[in-house]
């Protein structure tokens, strides 16, 4: 193997989680056989697992040798392989990644990932069906022409889409997050997308979205997934998702769970304090979901380490802290038994890219740091882990 900066990373990225599983990593790294009894299981799957809950991360395609968060990175995979129990595609499900055109399907990197998930006894959730916003849409379906009875067409688009992705998939896929950030948290009404316009506004479109995957997957679970920030400032967007699953449940629509994608914004470092005032609107909104019947699934669980120092101590204690509070309360929640981080480490985060710090200083918004070190924020997701009610 040709040794260069980026596998040199990534095998030094190995070493960091082979360390945290102790002597039987460290032989597994160097390809020894390793003798003596098994060590404690000490991932977090399978703490989650002793609690009745799952975790799990996105993951991403990637050539062999690239540098992200692919399968296909030995440390990267190292690492879902011990803490996860559940995976889902960051972006490859999505109609940009599938659909080149209204005709064709490309499913060669979604496969490519489902496949090794398979193999390595991992379940998959799908995200997602519809991104119900025109920025989120390929750019073809914004500009597309449904011709002269474009409601049918629309229909005949959406519904093909969403039957031969979960007729492909089958079983393998028990959990979709069907529509994904339909509400505009600006004014919580819902946003309109070409096809939606098609087909004769958003409720129409986001109604047939969840009815067509339950015929087309009957056994998953039906996911409407949002943003759900508990940051002071989403009230109008509260709002508007809870219309929008009353809706739901008045029209008979199959929606069996809230996705709270859970991107949780630090508010300083007395988390303390914050969590304190954030909490009660927070458990009144849980509360008001929870009592129509809905489950609920962390989807995307990440930290905005905003409001904070630069220096890496306290940043990290205050994103643990506020991870941990923020969990606690989640776990609360009976309806809640999958957690889904967007994300290991730092190395690959979206956040950095799309909202890099002020100050210019990385972001630290993941379990792991760049090298795949576990930081603070690890220990409390155990810790928050471990104190969870039992799940039956
Ligand atoms: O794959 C292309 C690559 O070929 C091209 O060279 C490059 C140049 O920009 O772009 C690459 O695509 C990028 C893609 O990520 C894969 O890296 C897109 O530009 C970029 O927009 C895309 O960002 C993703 C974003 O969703 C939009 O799809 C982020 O990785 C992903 O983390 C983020 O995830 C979303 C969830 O799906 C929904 N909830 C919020 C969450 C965070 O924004």
């Amino acid at each position: 193997m040709q040794f260069s900066r980026r596998n040199g990373l990534a095998l030094l990225g190995a070493a960091a989680v082979a360390a945290c599983d102790g002597p039987r990593g460290a032989a597994r790294l160097a390809g020894l056989g390793g003798s003596g009894p098994p060590a404690a299981p000490a991932g977090l799957h399978a703490a989650a697992t002793a609690r009745g809950l799952r975790v799990g991360s996105c993951f991403a395609w990637g050539a062999p040798g690239d540098d992200r968060g692919s399968f296909a990175n030995p440390a990267y995979a190292a690492l879902l392989k011990r803490d996860c129990g559940l995976l889902v595609a960051e972006n490859e499900m999505k109609w940009q990644a599938l659909r080149p055109d209204a005709t064709r399907f490309d499913f060669s990197r979604f496969d490519a990932m489902i496949n090794w998930a398979d193999a390595n006894g991992l379940p998959v959730r799908g995200h997602n069906l519809l991104w119900h916003q025109p920025k989120w849409m390929p750019q073809w379906a914004e500009t597309h022409d449904f011709g002269a009875t474009p409601a049918r067409a629309a229909e005949r688009l959406l519904v093909d889409h969403i039957t031969t992705v979960c007729r492909r998939y089958g079983t393998r896929i028990r959990s979709y997050d069907v529509v994904n950030e339909a509400v505009n948290p600006a004014d919580g009404g819902l946003y309109q997308t070409a096809l939606s316009r098609a087909l004769g506004g958003p409720e129409a479109t986001l109604d047939l979205a969840f009815r067509t995957a339950r015929t087309a997957a009957p056994g998953a679970q039906l996911v409407y997934n949002d943003y759900m920030g508990w940051e002071p400032g989403n009230a109008r967007h509260h709002a508007g998702v809870l219309k929008l699953l009353e809706g739901f449940k008045a029209r008979g629509v199959p929606v069996d769970a809230l996705g709270v994608q859970s991107h949780i914004v630090t508010q300083g470092l007395d988390t303390r304090g914050a969590i304190a005032a954030l909490e009660g609107d927070w458990r009144r909104f849980l509360d008001a979901v929870t009592a129509m019947g809905y489950g609920l699934v962390i989807t995307e669980l990440d930290v905005r380490d905003n409001a904070l120092p630069a220096a890496i101590g306290p940043r990290d204690t205050a994103v643990a802290d506020f991870t941990r509070g923020y969990l606690d309360v989640m776990f609360g929640y009976p309806a809640l038994r999958d957690v889904l981080l967007w994300g290991m480490t730092d190395r690959y985060s979206w956040i950095e890219g799309l909202e890099p710090r002020p100050d210019g200083v990385k972001r630290r918004p993941c379990p792991y740091d760049a090298g795949f070190v576990p930081k603070p924020m690890r220990a409390a997701i155990a810790a928050a882990i471990a104190a969870a009610p039992m799940r039956g």
